[in-house]
């Protein structure tokens, strides 16, 4: 391969290899995005995301297609051919540009032996055209697990919520409250081009009608607006909010309710927020920089309490906490091939574990909201089931919301093609004695 320039869908193939190996496309799609020419970049992220989303689906058909595996060494000519599948059977590309730069790109991997191969499959697909999927799994593109699990959960509900997890995500804003009303910025968007419309439910959202690059949006840089999903945006509807307030975002990283929150009322005595990775912490900070807000930045596990806490309870704890993200799989599909079954009873002690130790560091007469953006009941009202059995001074309140249902021990949103993200709410009161 030497210093040549890879071609982009031998990039691409790498980027899918190393998705399958465990990592996230947001560990390993910038450094391959930074080894293309900027006009070249949206080109592979589309590659990267449309092939994830379509992963399960495109490999069911190529392991049809193949008499016996690759062999190991040689896997990354199997994510190749996903990633022409991708291409043929999602995008306007023409047949002929597909394969002769998928036989161009084999060669550039250092497998030549292997382009007749590739250029026999991609021929046959291209001749036969999609086969009927064998199984819901291929269907819907999603794990077998996931689509049982969904079923299982979701009797009523579990085909609508893997077709929108196979949409693509609306790009969806948070105004400023502390620099714009919500009208005022849908004006100057107007001005500038940009087809854009309130949220019905977040109070200071904003949805485009098509995604643009964030330096397009008017005064973005000096703190305008921030690009967060509407679903995410009801926390702080949530937290009844009011000045002089001490309030813990527990599980902060990367910061976008952290920000909220800050805008959402001003004077709050003080917002801590916490996070336990190194890596995503500074994240909350420049956040922060860009809205010109500020917030005491710790890094901890939030649930080890006697580590960080002053002593000094809270009057407000969010706590949206490491979740399977199962309801978020629309703006990251690369969830579809990382997430295993085996990891949620794991998450559901994480989760179980920090809402314990916060409620004893919130105030009698204070209030704690629970989030996730998960789907999976075993996340969310199920675990605040578990840990009233153990609390009972934990008084639900029932949110008067429009959004989402009730699940008795709070609110479900599943996600929807045409609006918000699938997210958990429920809201806990601690009494004063
Ligand atoms: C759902 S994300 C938070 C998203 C964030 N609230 C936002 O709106 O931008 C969950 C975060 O929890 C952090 N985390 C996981 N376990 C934690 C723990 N025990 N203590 C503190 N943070 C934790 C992860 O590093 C991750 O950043």
């Amino acid at each position: 391969m030497g210093d040549q320039p890879q071609p982009m869908r031998a990039i691409a193939a790498g980027v899918i290899l190393a998705v399958e190996n465990g990592q996230s496309l947001s560990q390993c799609l910038p450094p391959a995005l930074n080894r293309l020419a900027v006009h070249e970049r949206a080109e592979l992220q589309a590659l990267c995301f449309g092939t994830c989303r379509w992963f399960h689906r495109l490999d069911a058909e190529l392991s049809g297609r193949l008499k016996k595996p690759l062999r190991k060494p040689d896997r990354i000519v199997h994510h190749l051919m996903l990633v022409a599948l991708f291409q043929l059977r999602f995008s306007q590309q023409a047949t002929y540009a597909v394969l002769n730069e998928t036989v161009e790109a084999c060669r550039a991997l250092g497998k030549p032996h292997l382009t007749g191969l590739v250029n026999g499959v991609l021929r046959a697909a291209e001749r036969e055209g999609a086969p009927e999927p064998g199984d819901d799994a291929a269907r819907f593109s999603h794990s077998h697990w996931m689509v049982e699990k969904l079923r299982h959960n979701w009797p009523e509900d579990w085909q609508r919520i893997l077709e929108a997890n196979n949409t693509q995500a609306p790009m969806t804003l948070r105004v400023n409250a502390l620099r714009f009303a919500r009208d005022e910025y849908l004006a100057l968007l107007a001005e500038a081009g940009i087809d854009a419309s309130a949220t019905p439910f977040a109070p200071f959202g904003i949805q485009l009608a098509r995604p643009v690059p964030v330096d397009h949006l008017p005064w973005f840089a000096d703190g305008a607006v921030s690009v967060q999903d509407e679903a995410a945006q009801l926390s702080t509807t949530l937290m009844d909010l009011a000045p002089g307030q001490r309030v813990l975002d527990a599980c902060a990283a990367p910061g976008g309710k952290t920000c909220a929150i800050l805008e959402a009322c001003a004077g709050l005595a003080e917002v801590v927020a916490i996070d336990e990775s190194a890596d995503r912490l500074p994240r909350v900070q420049e956040n922060l920089e860009r809205l010109d807000l500020s917030a005491t930045l710790k890094q901890a596990d939030a649930a080890a309490t006697d580590t960080w806490w002053d002593g000094d309870p809270f009057d407000r704890i969010l706590l949206d906490v490491p979740c399977s993200a199962s309801g978020v799989i629309r703006r990251h599909p690369d969830i579809k091939m990382l997430r295993r079954e085996s990891d949620v009873t794991p998450l559901a002690a994480v989760q179980l574990g920090l809402l314990d130790a916060l409620w004893a560091i919130l105030k009698p007469g204070g209030r704690l909201v629970y989030a996730t953006c998960s789907v999976f009941p075993q996340e969310n009202h199920r675990i605040i089931q578990r840990f009233r059995k153990g609390q009972t001074d934990a008084v639900l309140v029932e949110p008067q919301a429009q959004w989402g249902r009730d699940m008795g021990a709070g609110r479900q949103l599943l996600p929807d093609p045409d609006s918000h993200d699938g997210f958990f709410y429920a809201v806990l009161e601690k009494p004063e004695p």
